[in-house]
């Protein structure tokens, strides 16, 4: 089935010309790590390393790739893998497979315009794409562009009893948002080092040093004239005067200084939210029964790439832990340091019902624009469909039963 759609689509889109095309960007950057260093020498140096930068030292970061690499797969031989496919359902709704596009504020740093290229292709392939609050594309810009598998990330705002959060979730369902996903990981401010270096803040400052880096990065200079200012449009109404990148970086600062939802909020949330409900940033098992008891249809066990806590531990470790508390009464997801078809594997022979990365996505359009949205998801689709073959898996069900030896598994 998933060959067929992808057929479909390389032959709806421009046929011959773009497989060619297609095959060329196979050669030239087979994995994630080729496109990472592409985007880092196109893409203007402050606005790469906020985006790949971490909390601290970056050690959580580093942990979730060795924690993930650490996991071993027992392969099965002599199978019949004939009807491969690599679908899954999730909340009532078939996709072509078990990886998505995991929610990123100021995504259009990396490539001005870059968001709306991964929403467009997660549309066209049939995979989740979720929506950050503080992303540079609005809800309903990509509700037109990807209404099929548009989910929203929630994050809090307290001020006046919750009005923006509250506000932001009334639109996401008129919008037709599928899947509404607060976050819970962001409970304050956190140290990245190098943003700190680079001088990105709020206010936003054009140092000499960044005019440099604009200046000597032309094509991403291009892409940001044409596409126009980059600010957090989902929070434009809640401004107060004009909405201007600093105006909207204010108002998404407040989610920095108060915390994450509590869980009086989450309820009144779940509530008020009829779709299905997704509370990502889960780490504690503890944490994960108390969601699903409070009415969590799903959880993406997530320490936010690193982003936030660089005590956490990699997310990998922690979802075998989760997958036993909570497995059989809610989907179990999973992201951070996901790389390539193989770590998805892993996470599905771990217990996860599907898997999200970050980074890896914006690399792809930092790297190459447009076709590179579409590269990178190629790139996950071609490495799941091997990986599946060498561990003799033709489903998403068979993956589950995937023998594996994890080392770091935390238990209880
Ligand atoms: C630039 C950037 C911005 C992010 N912004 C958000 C956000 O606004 N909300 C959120 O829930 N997670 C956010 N995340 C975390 C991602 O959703 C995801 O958990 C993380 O990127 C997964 O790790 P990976 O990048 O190693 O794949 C952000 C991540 C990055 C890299």
């Amino acid at each position: 089935m998933t060959e067929k759609i992808l057929t479909k689509v390389d032959a709806g889109q421009g046929g011959a010309a773009e497989a060619a095309r297609a095959e060329v960007l196979r050669r030239r950057f087979p994995t994630i790590e080729d496109l990472r260093r592409r985007a880092r020498r196109r893409v203007p140096r402050f606005a790469f390393d906020f985006i790949d930068g971490s909390a601290n030292d970056e050690e959580c970061a580093r942990r979730n790739t060795t924690a993930l690499s650490a996991v071993e797969l027992l392969p099965r031989y002599c199978l019949d893998i004939k009807g491969l496919s690599t679908e899954v359902e999730l909340f009532g709704r078939r996709y072509a497979a078990p990886f998505g596009v995991a929610p990123m504020g100021s995504g259009g740093l990396m490539w001005p315009g870059g968001e709306e290229y991964l929403a467009r292709e997660a549309q066209r392939r049939n995979i989740p794409f979720i929506l950050a609050t503080p992303a540079n594309v609005s809800i309903e810009r990509v509700a037109q562009i990807a209404p099929d598998v548009f989910w929203f990330q929630l994050y809090r705002f307290a001020a006046n009893d919750h009005a923006v959060t509250f506000d932001l979730l009334r639109r996401a369902d008129a919008a037709g948002a599928q899947v509404l996903v607060p976050t819970i990981d962001s409970a304050g401010k956190s140290k990245r080092p190098r943003d700190i270096r680079s001088g990105v803040t709020v206010p936003f400052v054009l140092s000499p040093s960044i005019v440099y880096q604009v200046a000597t990065s032309p094509a991403w200079a291009w892409a940001l004239y044409r596409n126009g200012m980059l600010r957090s449009e989902n929070v434009v109404p809640y401004t107060s005067g004009p909405a201007t990148r600093d105006s909207t970086a204010k108002v998404i600062m407040q989610v920095r200084s108060s915390g994450s939802h509590t869980w009086d909020e989450l309820a009144r949330l779940r509530d008020r939210w009829k779709r299905a409900f997704v509370v990502k940033g889960v780490l504690h098992p503890e944490d994960a029964e108390r969601l699903v008891s409070l009415g969590a249809d799903g959880l993406i066990v997530s320490n936010h790439g690193g982003r936030h806590f660089d005590g956490a531990p990699a997310a990998i470790d922690i979802l075998p832990a989760i997958v036993a508390a909570v497995g059989s009464r809610a989907t179990v997801m999973v992201d951070s340091g996901i790389r390539g078809g193989l770590d998805i594997v892993r996470a599905l022979a771990l217990g996860a019902k599907a898997t999200f990365a970050g980074r890896p996505f914006l690399y792809g359009v930092g790297a190459l624009g447009e076709e590179g949205a579409r590269h990178v998801v190629d790139i996950y689709f071609d490495e799941l469909r091997t990986e599946f073959q060498h561990v003799g898996a033709r489903s998403v069900a068979e993956a589950a039963t995937v023998t594996a030896r994890h080392p770091g598994a935390w238990r209880f």
